[in-house]
């Protein structure tokens, strides 16, 4: 690989990249940068009012926007089959769908069929995501695999089981995954946020943001344009030697 400084990785130039949870919040911010620095984007996600907002915004055509809820595999399959149908081919995967789950539960009052709706969205459903993309970044030889993790993976949240379960799986998806996909050309990366500002933490009391801030050194919450900087960074091609890692956005909470 030769380096040329006066070309830019950090643009998406000709690349197509589907933005998963582009509704709101970080997906929407991750959406929007990577549009602005040259990508066809593709966005998905369950809420239609949000899509619609950013497809006004970013003057998508129709065949661009998909409704989709990633804890049905079949709507999985159905979508990433026609993304490729109308567009050739996925250079980069960015999946910000999330939910919280139940939360302030003990681990015995958990309502079962909850904790596996936390599970199916965000552990079954990046996993779906991925096993229909890599064949088509396989045929290329080129992909880049962003999901959003979370600190509560790293660290676990109490109260949070079905949260931290699904984040940390997800991590560990993602450090195996990595090495099966380094000889083809993909690399796949997990981000773990601590407390950043998005309707996900809406109905935080003033007492919990209060804690979480005290947590984090630079003594305030993330904002979306963030997250969506170093997210642009792990979807480029600039992202070009780190894969199966979970990148740090904490505001020095977690520095290991
Ligand atoms: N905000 C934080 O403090 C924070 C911290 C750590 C990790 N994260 C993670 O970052 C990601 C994005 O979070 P956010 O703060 O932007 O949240 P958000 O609630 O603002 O956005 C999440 C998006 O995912 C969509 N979504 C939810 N369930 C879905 C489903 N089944 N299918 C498709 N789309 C679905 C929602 O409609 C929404 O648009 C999540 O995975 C979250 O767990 C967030």
């Amino acid at each position: 690989m030769t380096f040329d400084p006066s070309q830019n990785s950090t643009l998406f130039t000709d690349q197509v990249v589907v933005v998963i949870g582009a509704s709101n919040g970080i997906g929407r911010a991750a959406a929007s940068l990577i549009s602005h620095r040259g990508a066809k984007v593709i966005i998905a996600d369950m809420n239609p009012d949000g899509l619609k907002e950013l497809a006004a915004e970013l003057n998508l055509p129709a065949n661009q926007v998909h409704v989709l809820d990633v804890s049905d595999q079949i709507a999985v399959t159905n979508v990433i089959t026609s993304i490729i149908k109308d567009h050739g081919k996925i250079d980069a995967l960015v999946n910000s769908a999330g939910i919280v789950g139940q939360s302030n539960v003990k681990v015995e009052d958990l309502d079962w069929a909850l904790y596996e709706k936390t599970l199916q969205v965000n552990l079954y459903g990046a996993i779906w995501l991925t096993q229909q993309i890599i064949p088509h970044m396989k045929k290329q030889a080129y992909g880049r695999i962003v999901h959003l993790a979370s600190i509560a993976g790293k660290e676990g949240n109490p109260g949070m089981a079905p949260y931290n379960t699904s984040k940390a799986g997800l991590i560990g998806f993602v450090k195996g995954v990595a090495k099966e996909l380094a000889p083809a050309g993909i690399i796949i990366n997990a981000l773990a946020p601590a407390v950043i500002s998005t309707p996900m933490n809406s109905n935080t009391s003033e007492e919990t943001l209060k804690y979480m801030i005290s947590r984090i050194p630079l003594g305030r919450t993330g904002q979306a344009s963030e997250v969506a900087e170093i997210i642009a960074f792990m979807a480029s091609p600039a992202c070009s030697f780190t894969t199966g890692f979970t990148f740090d956005i904490s505001g020095g909470r977690a520095t290991y």
